[in-house]
C-alpha cells in the first residue's frame, strides 16, 4: 500500500492488490494505449489525463471504463485489463477508483466528447509532470508515476 498526498493535499491510498478498497468502485480511471502512443484526453477545466469518469447504475467497473475510453476520445477498447485502485479521502467526501489499462484498435472521430475536447496522443510524458499545467492534477501525484512504474513503463526526460 501507497500513502501520499495529491495536488489538493488530500490523503490517497494506492494498491495493485485484487480491488483492496471496493468491490464495487464508483469512479473509474484508464491508462491508455493506441498504437505506439499514449491516448489521453484534454478536459476542458483540468487539461491533459487519461479518461476516466464515474460508473453509471447498473454497469460493471469494465463495462464504465470501456465507455468512457470512447466517450472521451473515440478509441475503441479492445484488451482491458485490471491494474489497482486507490481511495482519495478528501474534506467532503471519499472516493474508490479502479484503474485499468486498455488497449485500442480504433479511434473514431467524434461531433462531441462529452466534458472533454477529445483525444490527445503522446509518445512519453514529461520527466517533471508533477510541476506541468498543461497536466490534470488528476496525474500529478504519485498515482499516475507508480502504476505507470508498475505496468513497466517510465517517464520521459522531455
Ligand atoms: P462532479 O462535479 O459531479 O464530477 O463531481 P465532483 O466534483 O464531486 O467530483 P468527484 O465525485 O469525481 O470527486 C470528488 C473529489 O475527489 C474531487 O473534487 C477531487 O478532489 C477528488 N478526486 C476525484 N478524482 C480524483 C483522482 O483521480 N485523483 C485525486 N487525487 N483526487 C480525485
Amino acid at each position: 500500500m501507497h500513502t501520499f498526498k495529491d495536488y489538493y493535499h488530500n490523503t490517497v491510498e494506492l494498491s495493485f492488490d485484487i480491488n483492496p478498497f471496493s468491490d464495487e468502485p464508483k469512479h473509474v480511471w484508464v491508462i491508455t494505449k493506441y498504437k505506439d502512443k499514449w491516448l489521453l484526453t484534454e478536459h476542458k477545466r483540468r487539461g491533459y489525463e487519461f479518461p476516466g469518469g464515474k460508473v453509471e447504475e447498473g454497469e460493471t467497473a469494465k463495462q464504465a471504463a470501456i465507455r468512457e475510453v470512447f466517450e472521451e476520445t473515440g478509441g475503441i477498447v479492445k484488451n482491458l485489463t485490471y491494474v489497482g485502485q486507490y481511495r482519495v479521502t478528501g474534506k467532503d467526501k471519499i472516493i474508490i477508483k479502479s484503474i485499468f489499462f486498455a488497449e485500442v484498435e480504433e479511434l473514431e472521430k467524434q461531433e462531441h466528447y462529452f466534458e472533454t475536447k477529445g483525444p490527445v496522443l503522446l509518445s512519453d510524458f514529461p520527466i517533471h509532470i508533477k510541476k506541468d499545467r498543461r497536466f490534470s492534477f488528476i496525474m500529478r501525484d504519485e498515482v499516475f508515476a507508480l502504476t505507470f512504474q508498475k505496468l513497466g513503463y517510465s517517464l520521459g526526460s522531455n
